[in-house]
This record gives structure tokens, sequence and C-alpha cells, in this order.
């Protein structure tokens, strides 16, 4: 059984692959009739143990898209609250034959010790500070349709790199795919492995927008701070916020990115999120295309 745990676990080729079949289905998503009978003997459970609306709600509609059944699980209105365990609860679902499990789950790993438990293909959608696999490769879709490649380009993730599995997936996705990458944030929201990551180290906002080519701008995530971070969210936004007079005084266009939910006002103003940079909600859009072709993939696989 195939599985989609992390970006660290596939290839160039696969990212690829999962590209060019995305631009299949981007077509089809712009014709009238958006839907094909490719996963029509497939059904799906998207099980998340933790909030989402962009990624919870992609899933779904790719599924319906490719004509597979789907189920939604949702853990806050669940008999997890009664005590039942991760795996009992997903093995439950899976006998009334259901063949792919998409995941959200609050804790680094959770995917992978579920596909190592059940019969069924695992997509990750989310585990806690870890990957969001399917993120990282829409991110990169939308980089590759705005800029024509993405090798060769300069990418800055901005924010709070250390509670981020945007951050991890997109800079394994975007090494892979031969980008240069750099972080840039407060000290203290950065990972102590940094150096780790073959990835430039900036702490100045500014010069990070006047290195790159294209901004990826993360949300503070204040969920997963279990201690009092510094910088506070006014703190953050005086020093690392980022507004159209700092684009202005660049000189040049890049391209401005943000995985959502914003927090409009902290890490960007709406200036820069509703601005002539944005490509924040064509982003949105291809996370369908994306999702229907990492689900074909895998279910035909089996
Ligand atoms: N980008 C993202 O994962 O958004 P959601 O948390 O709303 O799914």
């Amino acid at each position: 059984t195939r599985h989609l745990l992390g970006i660290k676990d596939i290839s160039e080729n696969d990212i690829q692959l999962i590209f060019e079949t995305a631009d299949n289905f981007k077509d089809v998503l712009n014709r009238p009739i958006k839907k094909v009978p490719s996963l029509r003997d497939i059904t799906i459970a998207n099980i998340f143990f933790e909030n989402s609306t962009r990624t919870r709600l992609s899933f779904e509609l790719a599924e319906k898209r490719l004509s597979a059944d789907v189920i939604n699980f949702s853990s806050s209105n669940s008999s997890v609250k009664k005590g039942e365990t991760l795996i009992d609860t997903v093995n439950n679902i899976l006998s009334m034959k259901v063949d792919m499990v998409v995941m959200r789950h609050a804790s680094p790993g959770a995917p992978h010790f579920l596909s190592k438990n059940i019969q069924a293909n695992v997509v990750n959608a989310g585990d806690g500070t870890h990957e969001h696999p399917t993120q990282a490769l829409l991110d990169a879709f939308s980089i590759r349709e705005k800029l024509g490649d993405v090798a060769g380009k300069k990418v800055a993730i901005i924010g709070d790199i250390l509670h981020s599995r945007v951050a991890l997936s997109n800079i394994f996705c975007l090494q892979k795919l031969g980008a240069e990458v750099m972080v840039c944030g407060p000290i203290t929201l950065l990972p102590k492995h940094i150096d780790s990551l073959g990835v430039k180290v900036e702490y100045d906002v500014q010069k990070a927008l006047e290195w790159c080519d294209v901004a990826n701008v993360l949300r503070i995530q204040l969920e997963r701070q279990q201690i009092k971070y510094f910088p506070s969210l006014r703190e953050y936004s005086l020093y690392f916020g980022i507004n159209k007079k700092m684009l202005d005084r660049l000189g040049k266009k890049i391209v401005i990115m943000h995985p959502g939910p914003i927090n409009r006002g902290v890490e960007m103003n709406s200036d820069v999120a509703d601005g002539e940079h944005s490509i924040i909600l064509q982003q949105v859009e291809n996370g369908v295309a994306i999702r229907m072709a990492v689900l074909y993939l895998l279910a035909g696989a089996k």
C-alpha cells in the first residue's frame, strides 16, 4: 500500500509526475463539467483531529471531482471524546470498506504510525509541527505556474519556522526542485537544527524581501506554543510584518504567498495580502488539482 506521508520521502521525479497529473486536472477543472470518473470505485475517509478550512474542503472537493465516495470525520464530535484510540477509530471506519484515509493530526508522526497499523493508503493532511506535503506541492506548483519554473528561483519563507509544518515541507520540496531557500524570522521562532537544513538564514525581513523572487509568509502558530514566546504578536508585526511600502521600496516585483489562515495586520497587511503581488487565492485554487493528482496516483497504484 502506498502513502503520501511527507515530502522528505518522495523524489523529484515523483513531484514532477504529481505536477504533470495536476496540469491535466487543472484543465478539467476549467471545463464546464468538472467531474471525471477516475475514482468512482474508491471510498475515501477524511479524518481530521485538528481544525482546517482549506485543506479539508480542498480534499473533499478533489475527491468529489474524481467521483470517489467521501465520508468526513471530525474528532471534536466523535467517540474519540469517549476515549477511543486512533487505531480503533480508523479500523472501525475502514471496516465499512473504505480504501483511503486523509488525516490531519496535532501529533508529529501520527500518519506514519497509522500507515504501519492499517490496510489503506494514508495521505498526511498536516501532522503537528512536522509536514504538510500537499501544501508544499501546491505552493511549488503555484510558483511554477507564476514564474515558469521552480529551479533557480529564490524563495524566502518568512515567519514562525519553528512551529511550521508548511515551512519544513516547503524546504524539502523547493530544494528537490532546485530552488534556493532562505528562512527569515525572529531567532526564537527558528528551529535549533536550522543549520542542518541547507537554507540561508536572515533576521532582517527587508533584506529577505530584497534577496528573494518569492516570499512565502507564515502565521505565528500560537496554538503550538507551550510557553509564551518572544516576540508578542504586536512586536512581531512591528519588526517582521510586511506592508506595501516595503514591497514598493524593492524596485522589483516579487511574488507573495501565504498558506492561510492569514492574521491580517500581523504577518502582512491587507495591502499586501490583496495586492498585485499576491497569489494567495491561486494557491487555494491549485490545491484542488494537486490533491486530485495525489489521490489519483495513489489509488492507481492499488
Ligand atoms: N493551509 C492550510 O492548511 O489551511 P487550513 O488549516 O485551513 O487547512
